[in-house]
């Protein structure tokens, strides 16, 4: 009664939502990709520095060099997921301020000069955006395995470089046959929310 959105938006995108460990073999095309993010963009960012950034690993080749540096339990989902995804946090984000926040430009040198600086804001900012991302995979009538049991020196030497710190990576596609442990209770509003 009390939410503004759909009942059955309500359970796609969270009560029906879960993490997907198996999946299909549906492909997951770069049109849905596409639509996913030209919706989860919109999605709050401090001072809109909007610093994640997707690498879609798609080829055979591309696949195989993502999966060695994967935890082993993640492994054979990462090898047959239709799509995986390396998101990380661009820490040069401040290079785009001026054009992603028009009315005040000289927030980039004002506030972001000093790399430390820009790369705690991006760790914060991608990471929200990254939930963005999977509760967009979900909008797609997809199913989202996020996973960070993996390698991250290796990710970013392999795929990224000394600017793009990976975050995780996301396997997306139809959930396959057993697709989900079982799921886990959630803390009760109580036990979260205390107001002052
Ligand atoms: C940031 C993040 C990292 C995760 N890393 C892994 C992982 O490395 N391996 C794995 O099997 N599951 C991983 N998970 C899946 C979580 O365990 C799962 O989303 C959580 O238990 C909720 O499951 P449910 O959506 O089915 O309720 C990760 C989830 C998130 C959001």
């Amino acid at each position: 009664m009390s939410l503004a959105l759909d009942p059955a938006a309500q359970d796609l995108l969270f009560r029906e939502a879960r993490t997907a460990n198996t999946f299909t073999d549906e492909p997951v095309t770069d049109e849905q990709v596409q639509a996913i993010y030209d919706l989860v963009k919109y999605g709050p960012t401090a001072f809109n520095q909007t610093p994640l950034r997707i690498t879609l690993v798609r080829s055979p080749e591309a696949r195989e060099r993502l999966v060695k540096h994967m935890a082993e339990g993640n492994q054979s989902k990462t090898a047959s997921a239709p799509l995986v995804a390396i998101l990380s946090a661009d820490n040069e984000f401040h290079e785009e301020l001026p054009s992603l926040l028009p009315h005040f430009p000289q927030a980039k040198d004002m506030f972001f000069a000093e790399r430390p600086v820009r790369e705690s804001a991006a760790l914060l900012n991608a990471a929200l955006q990254a939930a963005y991302f999977i509760v967009g995979v979900r909008a797609a009538g997809l199913a989202a395995g996020p996973m960070t049991g993996l390698d991250f020196d290796g990710v970013q030497k392999e795929f990224l470089d000394d600017d793009h710190t990976p975050l995780m990576v996301v396997n997306i596609g139809k959930p396959g046959e057993d697709a989900w442990f079982p799921r886990s209770p959630r803390l009760a509003y109580e036990d979260v929310v205390t107001t002052v």
